[in-house]
């Protein structure tokens, strides 16, 4: 008798389960690319916008803070139990401060955060409206909330009349709270939500001491705004947003995530928040690595890697105007242009560039492969993540990458779209 254990009926049926996805196309895997500086593949998938996770200053300066600090590896429990370090208190504090907010809670990821936050503060008798293209950690976290789901109501992305249409129609006891969930910048077009005139909407519609305005920054912290504090503060909205939540993972080329919100909102999900009591709190590692993170955002090194980005999103946007003008539109093309985001205002340019381009193609998995043979890491973006009909490839920039490698990118992009033409043509 072999020793090895033959299939499983949990094994044979997860398989059919997955060879039904890859028939439809959806089917996932890991794939790692080798993206050191020696590579010849430049990454345009990654969320490290500023560039931070090759930066060599920090390095030095992390390894520094590592050097002089005594505990460096594990937290060793939740923050409840032998995990509350003052170390993680000390960084809390310290973004609390830099964020002008007037508490700020740890987590391990953005993830945990929306899960936290959407499962737990919502209460019977309280609704969620949000953007109906929320991060699915938003949707779980209401999914596992007390509030019922005919009270979870979205609204057609970043569109203040929908919001309109939806709280209109909406009652409130008067002694219910209304959440109103969205993000800052959203990361499959690239766009930003309208956010004063979605508050201007919210305000006539639900009385202040009801409102409870969530903020998702995870594509903004770091990036912008005065060092790096993100577009609620730019639009020095911070009266009107109730929770922002600013997440480490891509700006700030590191992991995990703060919530900053009030100390009783703070206190609330320490007692409530499930992925906050019952897990491993942030590892020292992480926390070292944030506070020398922070001393580089908040630097004038912060400004030139914030300004750099700016440079590189510029250089695209003049690459592909062209190569777009002169090919079809249903083979390759950018989301249709939004209205201003932040008309009027004075702390942010009222439509600031993205680092973020979504490049529409009904072929994103031929493209991507293309690029793929020349050396560029573009990611193809498909159903379900974006609704059929909008598949792409997602761009991403970060500050460092040279002109000559950008313009590169977009030639291949070229070179693919002429082959596709020409095949068409010869059929
Ligand atoms: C808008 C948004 N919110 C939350 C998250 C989750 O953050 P994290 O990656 O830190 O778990 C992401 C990550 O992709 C995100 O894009």
């Amino acid at each position: 008798m072999s020793d090895m254990p033959g299939e499983s009926k949990l094994d044979a049926r997860l398989g059919s389960l997955l060879s039904a996805r890859q028939k439809k196309g959806r089917f996932r895997s890991l794939k790692e690319y080798d993206t050191s500086a020696s590579s010849r593949l430049t990454d345009f998938s990654s969320n490290d916008y500023l560039g931070l996770t090759t930066d060599a200053s920090l390095r030095a300066a992390y390894i520094a803070r590592l050097e002089a600090t005594e505990t460096v590896l594990g937290s060793t429990g939740s923050r409840l139990l032998s995990g509350g370090t003052c170390a993680h208190r000390a960084l809390e504090t310290r973004l609390a401060e830099h964020f002008a907010a007037p508490a700020g809670l740890l987590f391990n990821s953005g993830w945990d955060a929306n899960v936290s936050f959407f499962s737990t503060v919502p209460q019977p008798g309280d609704a969620v409206i949000y953007d109906e293209l929320i991060h699915a950690s938003v949707h779980d976290g209401m999914r596992g909330s007390r509030v019922l789901a005919s009270r979870r109501v979205p609204f057609a992305h970043n569109d203040p009349a929908a919001l309109t249409a939806v709280l209109q129609t909406l009652d409130v006891a008067p002694g219910a709270t209304v959440f109103l969930a969205m993000e800052s910048l959203y990361s499959m077009d690239g766009d930003f939500a309208p956010l004063p005139a979605l508050l201007d909407v919210f305000d006539a519609f639900v009385p202040r001491e009801q409102q409870c305005v969530v903020v998702d920054e995870a594509h903004t912290t770091g990036v912008y705004g005065s060092r790096g504090r993100g577009i609620v503060h730019a639009l020095d909205e911070g009266n009107r947003v109730t929770v922002r939540l600013m997440t480490f993972g891509k700006g700030a080329g590191a992991s995990g995530a703060v919530l900053l919100c009030s100390p009783i909102l703070r206190s609330f999900l320490i007692n409530f928040a499930r992925p906050f009591i019952f897990s491993t709190a942030m590892p020292l590692s992480t926390v070292v690595a944030l506070e020398a993170v922070w001393d580089l955002l908040a630097s004038r090194h912060g400004d030139a890697k914030r300004a750099d980005l700016t440079r590189v999103i510029a250089n695209l946007h003049t690459h592909l105007a062209p190569l777009l003008a002169r090919t079809p539109s249903s083979l390759l093309r950018l989301p249709d242009p939004t209205p201003v985001p932040f008309p009027g205002a004075t702390g942010l340019d009222p439509s600031p560039p993205a680092p973020i381009v979504g490049l529409l193609t009904p072929t994103p998995h031929a493209l991507s492969a293309y690029l793929l043979e020349r050396g560029f890491i573009v990611r193809p973006v498909v159903p379900p993540t974006v609704p059929p009909g909008r598949e792409r490839v997602r761009i991403c920039l970060r500050a460092g990458v040279s002109d000559a490698r950008v313009a590169e990118l977009v030639g291949a992009i070229g070179e693919w779209a002429e082959l596709q033409q020409n095949e068409k043509a010869r059929l």
